[in-house]
């Protein structure tokens, strides 16, 4: 618990973030983190394509607090849904509100989305609204609803440690969701603290898509998740075209092989960019176990 907190701490440190940025992918970073640009980026998913396996891709950026850097994000992810559309790559596109403003101004984080999901629209390109702390989850289901209005290309992700994620599997059962644990530190108020509690929890929300939502990703590392769903799914005849299992980028690469072969829907979660720090630090956070690909990194050299 010590070391999760020190590095959820690190991971709001805007100033080493700062830091971070002026260098390249480092500290091990680079086995967690497709490249700093959109070709880079490409040549990964190309090769994940090659084994059968799909790509959500996040351009990463956190601590936008200036609309010109939203506005920079807005514009990276536009060049990043025309690369994906040109290169014809099997990849659509999870991103932040925080990046595109949302801290800043609403409205102004809506005429950004809107941007975004109106091109990948056009090249038929699906896009994820990735969850983030409590604060930022009403507005950002508000922005998804709104532009759902017009384009239906988009979906969002449920987060099992909230107390009310019952009732958002429910009310946002007609999209497309990601279902996941919860990254972030939440008080007790409205988030389960306790472990065995928000696996239970996602394992009912995640059966509870399967049966009656659109379509499922079920985004884990949690091998006994993995083989509950597989098993589900041939209970309750489930077709594989209805879900998919989704890992980060350079975890568990041999089980995301394992499961494209074996015919199972798989999509990589594909980060890249230069603002690599907040989100190495929170998947150091999640597992202090992944501390050896730092220690791997620095020592063979
Ligand atoms: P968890 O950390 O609970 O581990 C359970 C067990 O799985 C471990 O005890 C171990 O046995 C095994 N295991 C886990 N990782 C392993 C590894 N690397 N190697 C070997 N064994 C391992 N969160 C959020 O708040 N908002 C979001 O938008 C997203 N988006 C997202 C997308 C994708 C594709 C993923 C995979 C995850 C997210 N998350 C997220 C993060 C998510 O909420 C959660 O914090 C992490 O996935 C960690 O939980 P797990 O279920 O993966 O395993």
């Amino acid at each position: 618990m010590i070391l999760r907190d020190f590095f959820m701490y690190l991971s709001e440190n805007r100033t080493l973030n700062a830091a971070a940025q002026r260098y390249g992918l480092k500290m091990g970073a680079q086995s967690v983190v497709a490249g700093t640009n959109i070709k880079e980026t490409i040549d990964s998913i190309k090769e994940l394509n090659n084994h059968g396996i799909a790509c959500t891709v996040d351009n990463l950026g956190e601590f936008v607090f200036e609309k010109s850097e939203a506005i920079a994000a807005k514009n990276q992810i536009l060049e990043l849904i025309q690369a994906i559309h040109d290169h014809g790559v099997d990849a659509h596109i999870s991103l932040k509100p925080s990046q595109l403003g949302l801290d800043i101004d609403i409205d102004f984080c809506y005429e950004n989305l809107k941007e975004i999901v109106a091109l990948a629209d056009q090249y038929g390109i699906f896009v994820n609204f990735d969850m983030e702390n409590y604060d930022r989850l009403h507005p950002s289901f508000e922005l998804m609803e709104q532009l759902n209005n017009e384009h239906q290309n988009i979906g969002t992700v449920i987060q099992a440690y909230f107390h009310e994620s019952d009732e958002n599997i429910e009310k946002y059962k007609n999209y497309r969701l990601r279902i996941v644990k919860g990254a972030y530190k939440e008080p007790a108020n409205i988030a389960y603290q306790d472990k065995a509690e928000i696996d239970a929890k996602y394992i009912k929300l995640i059966e509870y898509h399967l049966l009656n939502g659109k379509f499922t990703s079920i985004a884990t590392h949690d091998h006994r998740v993995i083989n509950h769903v597989k098993q589900f799914v041939k209970t309750n005849n489930i077709p594989n075209d209805k879900f998919e299992f989704q890992m980060l980028y350079g975890f568990r690469k041999d089980m995301q092989l394992q499961l494209a072969k074996e015919g199972y829907n798989f999509c990589t979660y594909v980060p890249f960019g230069r603002d690599w720090y907040g989100y190495f630090m929170r998947r150091l956070a999640e597992r202090p176990q992944n501390l050896t690909l730092v220690t791997k990194q620095v020592f063979n050299k």
